[in-house]
């Protein structure tokens, strides 16, 4: 979908008119600049390299690897105020319900806010709310660590599996690797997610119960999966001749409903809370960061929550022309509304970054694979692209062929740490070189000039170049940004992840969607609880009102299954 599919449709917004008019402007630009490549906005504009970065938070990001001029910056800029961007921005942090489909705040802020600011919600202080309950949290951290908090038979917990899926799985499997340098001494940390019972099996084949912690952690306490596994996880440790009452001892539960984690049978003192304004994919800075913190204890676990503290009041404070995740927001609203660039890889040249775009995924499409506006009506424009990505230099040997030659353009983030966690010889050098490298190649690209002449001076006749010749040209003009930190550590990788989250809300306001909530994942939900008895058991009439494909593919299944 590009700009022009959308042109007319910011009619239901109050101020359509001008939306209009600094749409239409853009869509000119967009069309005007397309005429040229990117690395001519270089040669235009010798500030540029200085102009289009800008630093946040211990983060430099560089956006200047884009079609984007300067007036075209200033539209988007003036295309953000009139969706009023700065008013939303405040209206989160103050904890309006702004996830109205379920009347709910969206503070994840609050959770990193130890500066002793009040937020009100229902009467109540969010942000000491979050601080007691993380001070509650990272005192059964330190009694852990502390052997304090021994198993039932007297053996230390130094094995934690993390028993959850989607938010309550993600990010804090993501910040346990990106911070694996941090892991203290001996301990061992797993992470459960798949209803597959392999997954459970493979980690269970490792664990010795009398020093295993298992959390459960789920902000319903009702996903089928987490549920499930959590149960096999009692049994599993039951079967191993530990006894009920040791339960106390070696489940913690993370949820926001109490009671169903009271019926599950975990004792108050192991359960932490957290609360419905804290959305999934947004809370690994509360009680779901436990794994985490048990990790990498309790001080690592506080320099996070303070590296996203830090990006936090960046993003509130900063004017827009200055705020990094605004303009990382309106870079994308560039690639994905103007060039029509659907798909955007996340690129991290870090090994322990292994899980940032599984992470990211979720954060992202989940919160803006979004098609209908807050309204009700079609939302005014093509909203969150496919992400995918991996780290670099492995990605590069897979698919940065399609990244550099394939017919569609992606659009990509470089994340890039100047120094390594671990030096070893000139590996980061070498890494080094090769992610900046690669923006370079993907901008710049490779013409066809410059390829013949090549493989004339290689000796190929006119013929052979002729066919060969194409084949080898780099279109280039593909657009990146590089994100630059000194060094990964708890406070940039907080940094880091907060301005992505503040990015996808920007990019949702923009295009009026709720980025909060999350309808689309219900449908399959549902539907799987109504196949559910007829995998094993009676296929009956309700087989019968499957549709025809669905029909034959469980009937091939049942009939390899054994089911009657
Ligand atoms: O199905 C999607 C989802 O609701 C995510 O938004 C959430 O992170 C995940 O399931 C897990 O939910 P819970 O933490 O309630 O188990």
């Amino acid at each position: 979908m590009t700009a022009e599919d959308h042109a007319e449709s910011w009619s239901g917004f109050d101020n359509a008119a001008e939306l209009d008019r600094c749409w239409q402007e853009l869509t000119a630009l967009a069309r005007e600049l397309a005429r040229e490549s990117i690395a001519d906005r270089f040669a235009d504009d010798p500030e540029r390299a200085e102009s289009f970065s800008i630093e946040a938070a211990g983060l430099l990001l560089d956006y200047s690897k884009s079609r984007i001029s300067r007036s075209a910056r200033d539209t988007l800029l003036r295309l953000a105020e009139l969706r009023g961007v700065p008013d939303a921005t405040q209206a989160m942090f103050r904890g309006d319900r702004i996830n109205e489909s379920e009347n709910r705040p969206v503070l994840h802020t609050a959770l990193r806010d130890r500066s002793g600011r009040t937020v009100l919600v229902d009467g109540e202080d969010a942000c000491a709310l979050a601080r007691a309950e993380c001070d509650r949290m990272l005192a059964f951290v330190r009694r852990v660590h502390a052997d304090e908090h021994r198993g039932a038979t007297g053996e230390p917990l130094d094995t934690v599996v993390n028993i959850g899926i989607g938010g309550s799985d993600l990010g804090p499997q993501m910040v346990v690797e990106a911070l694996r340098p941090y892991g203290l001494k001996g301990r061992r940390t797993f992470f459960v997610s798949n209803v597959d019972g392999q997954h459970l099996g493979d980690v269970l084949d490792q664990l010795d119960p009398a020093r295993t912690l298992f959390i459960v952690a789920s902000k319903t306490f009702t996903t089928q999966e987490t549920m499930t596994n959590a149960a096999s996880a009692v049994d599993w440790f039951l079967a191993s001749g530990m006894a009920r009452e040791d339960i106390a001892t070696h489940f913690a539960a993370l949820s926001t409903n109490s009671e169903a984690v009271q019926n599950f049978g975990i004792a108050p003192d192991n359960t932490f809370a957290f609360w419905d304004w804290v959305g999934g994919r947004y809370s690994l800075w509360s009680a779901i960061g436990l794994s985490i913190a048990l990790h990498v204890g309790a001080d690592a676990f506080l320099e996070l929550l303070q590296g996203a503290y830090a990006m936090d009041r960046h993003f509130a404070e900063a004017p827009m022309t200055q705020n990094a995740p605004v303009l990382l927001a309106l870079v994308g609203i560039w690639h994905r509304n103007l060039e029509g660039i659907g798909v955007h890889a996340v690129l991290p040249y870090d090994q322990h970054l292994h899980r940032l775009p599984a992470y990211l995924q979720q954060a992202d499409m989940e919160s803006n694979g979004k098609a209908v506006a807050r309204s009700g009506r079609p939302a005014p424009l093509a909203t969150g692209p496919v992400l995918f990505g991996e780290p670099g230099t492995n990605g590069q040997h897979a698919f940065y062929q399609l990244l550099h030659q394939g017919s569609d353009k992606v659009a990509a983030d470089f994340i890039v740490a100047a120094r390594s966690q671990r030096e070893m010889g000139d590996h980061h050098a070498r890494l080094l070189a090769n992610a900046l490298a690669q923006p370079r190649a993907l901008m710049n690209g490779k013409a066809l000039e410059r390829v013949n002449d090549e493989l004339r001076a290689a000796g190929l006749d006119e013929q052979a170049i002729a066919v060969l010749g194409p084949q080898k040209v780099f279109p280039g003009s593909r657009p990146s940004n590089t994100i630059l930190m000194e060094r990964l550590t708890p406070h940039s990788l907080g940094a880091l992840i907060a301005l992505y989250e503040h990015k996808i809300f920007v990019q949702g306001v923009i295009w009026g969607i709720n980025s909060f909530d999350q309808w689309g994942v219900e449908l399959g939900k549902e539907l799987a609880r109504e196949l559910l008895p007829l995998i094993d058991g009676e296929g009956g009439d309700a087989a019968a009102s499957l549709d025809p494909s669905t029909r034959r593919l469980l009937s091939w299944i049942r009939a390899r299954r054994g089911a009657r």
